[in-house]
């Protein structure tokens, strides 16, 4: 079994595997809208792999991070624009 670890989705608790990156976490719980665009247009991602910069959120107070490329760590707070 691999190993869990527990982090907040917008205030609410999510176990996760870990490894697993914080935007497959936030699919995951059925999020699908990571931010929003200067025009109020829902984002999320599009590459998985750093390029496309749509699946920014705030992680540990980090805004802008990229979800695709960050491991879900013990205790951290994720805020989407959802
Ligand atoms: S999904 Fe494209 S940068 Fe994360």
């Amino acid at each position: 079994m691999a190993e869990k670890v527990t982090i907040l989705i917008d205030g609410t608790v999510h176990e996760v595997e870990c490894g697993t990156t914080v935007a497959a976490a936030v699919l995951n719980a059925g999020r699908s809208l990571f931010r929003r665009s200067v025009t109020g247009a829902g984002r999320g991602p599009l590459c998985g792999m750093g390029i496309c910069y749509e699946c920014r959120v705030e992680i540990d107070g980090v805004l802008h991070s990229r979800s695709c490329l960050v491991p879900c760590r013990s205790g951290m707070e994720v805020r989407t624009d959802g």
